[in-house]
């Protein structure tokens, strides 16, 4: 019998990989998915918030009774105030106005001080006002967007973990929020088979998925190269919520909004192929947003979706 790996930090990754075949659109295709909420803090984010504090530890950047800073839009704030609770830092989070509201109840569950920043600054004002901060009062800013640690820890766990299961990926799909999911994870496939396609999701210009970014919107994050993708899909927010709420309904896949993106990207890319397996992933589980109720907002009739920023 294995004993039980102690404390929270030595169960971050191995999450489990699921082939989901009442959504395969054709006999040939096989879909999986890497479901990410399984994590302790509940998101993809847990792999590189440890990732980036033991870069710090290891640099001797970051002693105990330090102070963090990031720019979130919430799910490496949460993943990091988890680690921070674990290892005994402070931490502070700018995050723009406007999003999901149960993201700032959990952060306040977990001491963090989060530092509001106006919503037309964008992501790129968060992430400036976090080095501002950082430079001011000493805080270790981990820098997710262009901390080149995000996607090597994607390279050397979720990539591993996903070609120890299924040796055979032809198709993966991640969604761009840093680009390190996409980028780690695909540099992995790619050293084992050079002929995979790797597929990007965004949001659709003007439009809002939490956790993901549109390219076109004026910020490409550093960790980002495009020449490596095969396709970028820029999916109309309607489109994600309806996927997510096939996720649960058709094989019980309780997923965040930027699963349901991927999903439609996977069955998008899928329509060009006949036969292989198709990864994507789904970065977190769908509670943080139920009091938000975005897919009763997918099924309203009018709802005048291409306009509507959901978080
Ligand atoms: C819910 C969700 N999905 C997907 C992503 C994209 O991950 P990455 O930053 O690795 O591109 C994020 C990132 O914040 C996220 O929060």
């Amino acid at each position: 019998m294995t004993p039980p790996r102690p404390g929270l930090l030595a169960h971050v990754g191995d999450t489990p990989l699921v082939e989901l075949p009442r959504l395969s659109p054709k006999p040939g295709v096989r879909l999986f998915a890497k479901l990410e909420g399984h994590n302790p803090s509940g998101s993809v984010k847990d792999r590189i918030a440890l990732a980036m504090v033991e870069q710090a530890e290891a640099q001797g950047r970051l002693a105990p009774g330090g102070t963090l800073v990031e720019a979130s839009t919430g799910n490496t704030a949460i993943a990091l105030a988890m680690v921070a609770r674990q290892k005994g830092y402070r931490l502070k989070v700018v995050i723009p106005e406007g999003v999901v509201p149960s993201i700032a109840d959990i952060l306040c569950l977990y001491g963090v001080e989060v530092l509001w920043c106006a919503p037309r600054a964008g992501m790129r004002g968060a992430i400036d006002e976090a080095l501002r901060l950082a430079d001011a009062h000493g805080w270790v800013a981990t820098r997710q967007f262009d901390n080149p640690v995000n996607p090597r820890v994607h390279h050397d766990t979720t990539g591993a973990e996903l070609l120890r299961e299924l040796p055979d990926i032809d198709v993966f799909v991640a969604g761009i929020g840093t680009g390190g999911t996409l980028m780690g994870v695909g540099c992995r496939l790619m050293e084992h088979n050079p002929g995979v396609a790797l597929v990007g999701v965004e949001p659709r210009m003007g439009e809002h998925l939490q956790g993901l970014r549109s390219l076109d919107d004026g910020y490409c994050p550093p960790l980002v190269d495009l020449d490596i993708l095969s396709a970028r899909y820029l999916i109309p927010a309607d489109r994600a919520l309806r996927a997510t709420r096939r996720l649960v309904e058709v094989e019980g896949v309780l997923a965040g909004v930027s699963g349901g993106a991927t999903l439609h990207a996977a069955l998008r890319y899928a329509e060009r192929i006949e036969r292989g397996n198709v990864v994507f992933m789904v970065s977190d589980g769908g509670w943080k947003y139920l009091p938000a109720k975005p897919w009763d907002a997918a099924e309203a009739e009018d709802s005048g979706l291409d306009e509507t920023h959901w978080w």
